[in-house]
């Protein structure tokens, strides 16, 4: 799988998850806009074959290497970004993934099957494209982990897939700034992510972002339960230049910890 049917994979599964992204990539390309990604984001979990150190081993085979290192203690995640050695303009690479040992007894027994899905699952790039390899998890396990930590109920319910598609402001040409990005999403109808503020970072650290709260889309459960919830959000970030002249190409982890926070099911 070489870098370009990875992205197309991802984009596949993502838009399909995401209705929100179509609808907004459709409007910018409406207006004159050119859509390009600034990155898109993985989440994992740690201690199996897909952790941050597997998942590096794969982004390498496409032509990625590691730009940066972030924590997240309080929310139990880890998580590394990745650029195309090759080719500035390809998307960076945003992973995440949720330490193992830190929810309770039961959520981590869940998390095991999780586990047990990875170990299982072909070590490969198409594994990170196609939503979870194992069984779907019942409602009360989705809801038991969510409880404790909204981003275990989110993996456990839909794996590894893109979590984000984000586009580069910088790049567009009919609206100036993120600002004006927010004004015209939420003109469309689309709401944003007020964790943080609508805007998270700023000029001074380099880099701005905002995102949608995500799609709430049906789910079918293991236990037969039917029901909607979060599923994956668009993200906006405009970069700013460093010392250097050049724009800034890392992440900021005071605006991820609030990026985290689209997939609530509370938001
Ligand atoms: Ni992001």
């Amino acid at each position: 799988m070489d870098r370009t049917a990875f992205f197309d994979a991802l984009w596949r599964r993502y838009r399909t998850l995401t209705p929100q992204a179509d609808a907004i990539q459709a409007g910018l390309l409406g207006r004159g806009e050119v859509v390009i990604n600034d990155h898109i984001a993985l989440r994992s979990l740690a201690q199996t074959p897909f952790d941050l150190d597997g998942i590096e081993r794969l982004l390498q085979t496409i032509g990625y290497s590691e730009l940066d290192q972030y924590t997240f203690p309080e929310k139990h995640l880890d998580a590394r970004a990745y650029r195309c050695v090759d080719d500035p303009d390809a998307p960076k690479i945003f992973v995440s993934t949720l330490r193992r040992g830190v929810l309770s007894r039961d959520c981590e027994r869940e998390l095991d099957v999780v586990a047990e899905g990875l170990a299982d699952a072909p070590f490969a790039l198409d594994t990170l494209t196609k939503g979870p390899c194992w069984s779907p998890v019942s409602y009360t396990t989705f809801e038991q982990l969510a409880s404790e930590s909204e981003y275990a109920g989110w993996l456990a319910a839909w794996g590894l897939q893109a979590n984000h598609f984000t586009v580069s402001v910088n790049a567009l040409r009919t609206l100036a700034g993120l600002e004006a990005v927010n004004d015209w999403i939420k003109s469309q109808g689309f709401a944003l992510n007020q964790s943080g503020g609508e805007i998270k970072g700023s000029a001074a650290v380099l880099l701005a972002q905002s995102s949608t709260c995500a799609d709430h889309v049906d789910y079918a459960f293991g236990c037969g339960t039917k029901t909607s919830i979060p599923s994956c959000f668009y993200e906006f970030a405009e970069r700013f230049p460093d010392a250097s002249g050049a724009l800034f190409q890392g992440f900021v982890a005071a605006n991820a910890t609030h990026i985290f926070e689209s997939t609530h099911r509370q938001q």
